[in-house]
């Protein structure tokens, strides 16, 4: 059997980079067919050279035209530039499963052109579902294409529903760390630093997602990723703390039994899972070791400490533009927090003040979410440069 072709959108990231442990792994069972970043094209040299690449992408023209004339690459490397270079990359003829792990909604027209082609979407770029949830759900639908989550959290939830009837099933409850703040007195959240944030008690992830972590607007995003991907309403899902991450997610069933879904706190289970689906094999990552003690702690998430966890449930609830708009004024605020703009806890107030000073709309086509979404980023701007830090 041929290996299964692999695109990787964010190669460079820290999903990309776990992917390619994965493929490194099982050679023949999967292959690289093509890599796509923004302006990482030094980080591309090594795995084209090493799974022999023979495409590669860079959105950042400049960057892409640097790659060219460093001599760095083979011969017969093609390096494809700009936004049309990601959506070559993702509809590559021989490709079978594209990895969407663009950070932020750049990856969103690629992503969207390989689901219309039928390709398997292994998803970890959650703000795509959340932007575009209702397009890029109905047009998987139309063409066929499977969504497959990166999520640890949704792939467990994608684990325990296997094989289940829908009347089974009651809740599904996402599990959080609880981020670099869980244990932060209150009053000290205002003076917290980027620095700080940055360090996540369990997982090593790029600077957004663990930003979103210590927000928990991360776990806002995930609940309205996962109304898309499993068809469920906000009233069935709930959030716990947990902060080993060891408890992926947790499905309650009809009779009041959870099942749960347990690994080590490593993105290489849930990438395998996606690149190999349905198939089972030993993964490149640490085991549980259950000959040692183990604590696993759940508690409900405090609301004062994670006002974007409510601030998200309520825009999903909105439905419409809500969840592009909670998520275009997170990015803006997390971006100004990151340079020193904005108090850690002015993101939550930036979110609130976006989503209520915006019309309501139900977007009637993918254009006309991008251009509300588009003028929502500029309340957002305006109303964080409002603000001292
Ligand atoms: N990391 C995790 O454990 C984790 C877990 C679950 C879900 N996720 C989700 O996965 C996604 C990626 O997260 P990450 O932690 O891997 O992020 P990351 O380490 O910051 O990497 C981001 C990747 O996206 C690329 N990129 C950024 N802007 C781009 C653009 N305009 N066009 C094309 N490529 C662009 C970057 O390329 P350059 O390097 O060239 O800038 C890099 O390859 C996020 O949506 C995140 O929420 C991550």
């Amino acid at each position: 059997m041929e290996p299964r072709a692999i695109a990787i959108l964010g190669a460079t990231g820290s999903i990309g980079t776990t992917t390619l442990q994965v493929v490194r792994t099982h050679p023949t069972l999967l292959k690289i067919a093509g890599l796509a970043a923004h302006t990482r094209w030094r980080d591309l040299i090594a795995p084209v050279q090493e799974f022999g690449v023979t495409t590669i992408a860079l959105s950042d023209p400049q960057a892409a035209q640097e790659a060219r004339q460093s001599g760095a690459f083979p011969a017969s490397t093609r390096i494809l530039e700009g936004p049309a270079g990601l959506t070559e990359i993702a509809c590559l003829p021989e490709v079978h499963t594209v990895v969407s792990a663009v950070v932020g909604t750049a990856g969103l027209v690629p992503t969207l052109a390989a689901i219309q082609k039928g390709k398997t979407i292994a998803l970890a770029s959650k703000e795509l579902l959340v932007l575009a949830g209702k397009f890029i759900t109905a047009a998987a639908r139309q063409s066929g294409s499977q969504l497959l989550p990166v999520d640890s959290e949704h792939n467990a939830i994608h684990q325990l529903l296997r094989d289940k009837p829908a009347h089974d099933i009651d809740r599904l409850i996402l599990t959080a760390s609880g981020g670099a703040f869980r244990d932060t007195p209150l009053e000290a959240l205002s003076q917290v630093t980027p620095k700080q944030a940055l360090q996540h008690p369990n997982w090593s992830m790029g600077p957004k997602v663990t930003i979103d972590s210590a927000t928990m607007a991360n776990k806002g995003l995930e609940l309205i990723e996962a109304q898309w991907l499993f068809q469920v309403p906000m009233d069935r899902l709930d959030v716990v703390i947990h902060p080993q991450s060891i408890i992926h997610s947790l499905i309650a069933l009809t009779d009041g039994s959870l099942q749960a879904q347990l690994s080590p706190p490593s993105m290489a289970y849930p990438i395998q899972d996606c690149l190999l689906f349905p198939l089972r094999l030993p993964c490149p990552a640490p085991r549980l070791k259950l000959s040692e003690a183990l604590t696993l702690q759940l508690t409900p998430p405090d609301p004062r400490r994670y006002p974007c966890l409510g601030l998200a449930q309520a825009a999903a609830r909105q439905g419409g533009i809500a969840p592009a708009i909670f998520n275009a004024a997170n990015e803006v605020a997390v971006e100004a927090f990151m340079k020193g703009q904005l108090a850690f806890t002015s993101i939550s107030a930036i979110i609130s003040e976006t989503l209520s000073q915006s019309p309501q709309h139900e977007p009637s086509s993918l254009e006309d979410l991008l251009a509300f979404e588009s003028q929502s980023r500029q309340l957002a701007s305006r109303l964080a440069l409002g603000r001292t830090p």
